[in-house]
C-alpha cells in the first residue's frame, strides 16, 4: 500500500528523544511539527487534541514514555523504575475514552518488568541502557504493528467496495488518526490506488471538525473525490441514495460489541438502519477492550464548553453562560452496526467475546 504523506503524524526521533507530532489542532491552515521533550508537553497534545485519534494517541504515549527514560539522568535502576511509573500513570489519564492509550501504556509496563527480570549479571551493570533500548524499541514496535494493522484492515475494508461507490465518514480515521494510512479511510485510499474512484462524503463533526479540518484535508490532499457536508445532512443524502456504506473508526469497542466513537457516530448509525445502509465500524485489536462487558461501562470523556461555544467561530455563538453540554463521544449499539472490521477479519458485533484477549 502507498501511503500519500512523506510524514507521520506521530514519530519517535531517531536519537529516540523528541517525540515529534504533526499539530492535528493548526490543520488544515499550517503544517506545523512539534518536538516534544517532556511529560507534560506530552500530556498537552493529547489532551489538547494535537495528536488525536485512538491509535495515534497510544503510540504518542509509547514514545512518550520512551523519550522521558531516554531523558532522565540516573545511575540507579530503581529511580529510572519511579520515574517511569509517574510518567505512565500522568499519561493514563490524559483521556479516558481510546483504550489504546491504556494498552499501549500498560504494553510498556509489562516490557519494563520483563527486562528488569531478564538482566543477567554481565547486563546488570549496563542496567540503564539495557532499559532504555528495550522500552524504545517496544515503543517503535507499537508503531510497526499499527502500520502493518493499518495494512491488513485497509484490505478487509477494500474487500467490500466496489467502484464509484459512495462511502459516508464522521471525524477521522485516516492516516492523522493512526500510524499510516488509517482504519476507516484505508480502504478508500487503496480504493483510489486501484481505480475504483470511491465518493467519500466527510461530516464535519462538530464541535471539534475532525471532519472538515482533518478527512477533508486528508483526501483532498490524496486527490479522493470529497463533499463536505455538515452533520445534520446525512439524513438527506441517504434518501437520495447517494451513500452506499458508512465507515466509521472507534475508540473502545466492548465485548458486546457495543462501540464508543465520535459524538455523532450513533446518530448516523440510527439513520443508516433506517435507509438500510451498511454501517461498517473500523476496530484494530488494540482498540478492544473485552474487559468491558457493554458501552454502558464506557467512560464518555466530557470536554470545555468553549469548543461548542467560541472555538472556531470568529466570534462567540451563544450567550454568555449558557449551560453546555460537550460529551466527546457516544456509545452506537452493536444491534446498529452491520460489521467489525478488524485486521483479522469482518466480524458480527456478537463475536467480539470470542476473540482472544490481546496483549
Ligand atoms: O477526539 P478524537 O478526535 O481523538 O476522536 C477520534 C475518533 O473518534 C476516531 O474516530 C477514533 O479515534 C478512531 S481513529 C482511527
Amino acid at each position: 500500500m502507498k501511503s500519500v504523506f512523506p510524514y507521520d503524524s506521530v514519530e519517535l526521533s531517531p536519537n529516540g528523544r523528541e517525540v515529534v507530532i504533526l499539530d492535528q489542532s493548526q490543520l488544515p491552515t499550517q503544517e506545523k511539527f512539534l518536538h516534544l521533550t517532556t511529560a507534560e508537553q506530552v500530556f498537552y497534545a493529547i489532551t489538547r487534541l494535537k495528536v488525536r485519534g485512538a491509535p495515534a494517541i497510544g503510540i504518542a504515549a509509547a514514545f512518550g514514555l520512551a523519550m522521558c527514560v531516554n531523558r532522565f539522568k540516573t545511575r540507579s535502576l530503581t529511580a529510572l523504575e519511579n520515574e517511569f511509573l509517574r510518567v505512565k500513570r500522568y499519561l493514563y489519564i490524559s483521556r479516558p475514552t481510546a483504550v489504546n492509550l491504556m494498552w499501549s501504556l500498560d504494553r510498556m509496563e509489562r516490557c519494563f518488568y520483563a527486562t528488569k527480570q531478564g538482566l543477567d549479571a554481565a547486563e546488570e551493570k549496563h542496567a540503564i541502557e539495557v532499559m532504555r533500548n528495550a522500552l524504545t524499541a517496544e515503543a517503535r514496535a507499537i508503531k510497526a504493528e499499527d502500520v502493518k494493522m493499518c495494512e491488513a484492515i485497509s484490505e478487509q475494508g477494500f474487500s467490500l467496495l466496489r467502484p464509484g461507490c459512495g462511502i459516508l465518514t464522521h471525524c477521522n480515521a485516516g492516516h492523522l488518526a493512526v500510524s499510516k494510512y488509517g482504519t476507516a479511510l484505508g480502504p478508500i485510499y487503496l480504493a483510489q490506488q486501484q481505480g475504483y474512484s470511491p465518493r467519500v462524503y466527510c461530516d464535519e463533526t462538530r464541535p471539534l471538525l475532525q471532519g472538515a479540518r482533518l478527512t477533508a484535508y486528508e483526501l483532498t490532499k490524496a486527490g479522493i473525490d470529497v463533499t463536505l457536508i455538515c452533520d445534520n445532512m446525512a439524513a438527506s443524502l441517504m434518501a437520495q441514495h447517494k451513500i452506499d456504506f458508512v465507515f466509521v473508526g472507534c475508540d473502545r469497542v466492548a465485548a458486546n460489541g457495543d462501540v464508543a466513537n465520535k459524538i455523532g457516530t450513533s446518530g448516523v448509525a440510527v439513520l443508516a438502519k433506517h435507509f438500510k445502509v451498511p454501517l461498517y465500524v473500523f476496530a484494530p485489536t488494540s482498540t478492544i477492550d473485552l474487559d468491558c462487558v457493554s458501552g454502558s461501562e464506557i467512560i464518555i470523556e466530557e470536554r470545555p464548553a468553549f469548543e461548542v461555544t467560541d472555538m472556531y467561530f470568529s466570534k462567540r455563538m451563544a450567550p454568555k453562560g449558557v449551560r453546555v453540554y460537550n460529551p466527546a463521544f457516544d456509545i452506537t449499539p452493536a444491534s446498529l452496526i452491520t460489521g467489525i472490521v478488524t485486521e483479522k477479519g469482518i466480524i458480527k458485533p456478537r463475536e467480539i467475546k470470542n476473540l482472544k484477549k490481546q496483549k
